[in-house]
């Protein structure tokens, strides 16, 4: 064996392609997590680090959580995996009464997956077959908006709309882009910014272009996590809603991350008082600790599209996962669910915004702070950019950051803060002052 760098060898770091990763940067200076406790990852030198973005905006419970370890442990000796195709299993459809119940409005059918991309995939998918069924097989265009993350399937990147994530791959699917809502004129916005709802209008305008004929739906992140935490202005996502009606065009939330508790509400959809015609979930859904993802449709879509499967014998939606409503995420779901609602981890996360809203706008006015903007236990900072490398100062200051233990999200000219429901208010202080720290100094 070669010498072991960071825990891990060199012929081990040379195999792995790791994903959305500097492979040459990391390689050259790798950050090996080892272990995990609650709030904290533990590196490979035993140091623990604050997790300020609970995992990957999964773990919102926390780490290691004793009540999932078991639920999964025991599910892997009672039923490991049932097909999923044209047979069941209970927990399943346990999850998905559940999940419905949870849910707003009529949102009552759950088709699960394994991720949130798939989840875009699903959502978008369904969009297409339901006007299908409904004599109306032109409207296949899938309208997102600028600097919206749905994931990296062929779907994803087209109607996400974050440039350097589409720019390497060419033509995918046809889609469209309405504006972003982050507003230049309000780069400091505690909660929801007071202005912007008329960039919902735009809608109008993708509808003059591609007329709404050959328009499947609209999917937007309630609040966008991936571009730097953007929060919709007042009115926005209702007018949103509103257009959609008018013109026909399904309206689909993608709540990868807002689902669960991200906002201090169980759903976006709740947060911000519109009810979509979809919801994604991805992420929370199992606190991270098992792949899962669902999408969660209105009932006349489920209706629309079985209603018009043929004879009963028939696949009236030929789309699915071989692990679609996998008995291990189930079970991991399942006791998820538990904990979140046991420990009134919604509730909690909506008493403690005002402190951790506070904190992060302390951090105005030091050097290189260009907007903050908060919602729930959710924040973004534009960083400013040093010439033509606007994703430099991010990243380093990223790891600066990891150095001192605070483990935050980079990307594009922004960093993020996604702290887990479970944080302490010292440890939101301690965040801070580090934070306070590396931008006194960078
Ligand atoms: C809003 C949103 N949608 C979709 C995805 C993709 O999820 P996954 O990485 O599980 O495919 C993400 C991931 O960050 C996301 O934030």
């Amino acid at each position: 064996m070669t010498q072991q760098a960071h825990g891990v060898t060199q012929a081990q770091k040379d195999a792995l392609w790791m994903p959305y990763t500097a492979n040459r940067q990391f390689k050259s200076s790798p950050r090996i997590v080892s272990g995990a406790e609650g709030n904290y990852l533990i590196d490979d030198t035993g140091r623990k680090v604050f997790d300020g973005l609970s995992g990957l905006w999964t773990c919102g419970a926390g780490h290691n959580r004793p009540e999932i370890a078991e639920a999964v442990a025991r599910q892997l000796t009672t039923l490991d995996y049932a097909p999923a195709f044209q047979y069941g299993h209970t927990l399943a459809f346990e999850l998905a009464e559940r999940l419905a119940a949870m849910a707003p409005a009529d949102i009552n059918q759950v088709f699960f997956t394994n991720s949130g991309s798939e989840a875009a995939d699903t959502a978008t998918k369904i969009a297409r077959a339901y006007w299908r069924q409904q004599g109306q097989p032109t409207k296949t265009r899938i309208i997102g908006r600028a600097k919206g993350y749905h994931g990296a399937s062929w779907g994803g990147i087209s109607f996400g709309g974050i440039g350097a994530n589409r720019k390497m791959w060419g033509p995918a699917m046809e889609s469209d882009h309405l504006s972003h809502t982050l507003l230049a004129d309000q780069p400091f916005c505690k909660g929801m910014p007071d202005t912007g709802a008329h960039l919902a209008e735009e809608l109008i305008e993708m509808v003059a272009l591609h007329d709404a004929s050959n328009i499947a739906a609209v999917i937007v992140e309630p609040l966008a996590g991936s571009a730097g935490v953007i929060i919709p202005p007042v009115g926005y996502l209702r007018r949103l809603r509103e257009l959609c009606d008018e013109h026909d065009i399904l309206l689909i939330f993608d709540e990868v991350i807002t689902g669960f508790g991200r906002t201090g509400h169980l759903f976006g959809a709740n947060a911000f008082d519109v009810v979509p015609d979809m919801i994604n979930v991805a992420k929370q859904l199992t606190n991270g600790a098992v792949p899962m993802g669902a999408v969660m449709t209105r009932q006349f879509i489920y209706d629309t599209v079985t209603g018009a499967g043929g004879p009963e014998y028939n696949i009236e939606l030929p789309h699915g996962y071989t692990y679609s409503g996998h008995p291990v995420a189930c079970a991991a779901a399942m006791a998820a669910l538990d904990v979140l609602e046991q420990e009134s981890l919604v509730s909690r996360v909506s008493e403690l915004s005002p402190y951790f809203e506070k904190a992060v706008h302390s951090l105005a006015g030091l050097p290189f702070v260009k907007g903050i903007r908060n919602f729930g236990f959710a924040a973004g900072f534009t960083i400013e950019s040093y010439p033509g490398e606007p994703a430099r100062r991010p990243f380093e200051l990223a790891m600066s950051l990891w150095d001192k233990g605070y483990y935050v999200r980079y990307g594009g000219d922004t960093l993020q803060l996604g702290i887990p429901f479970t944080t302490e208010k010292f440890e939101i202080d301690n965040l801070i002052n580090a934070m306070h720290d590396t931008l006194s100094n960078a």
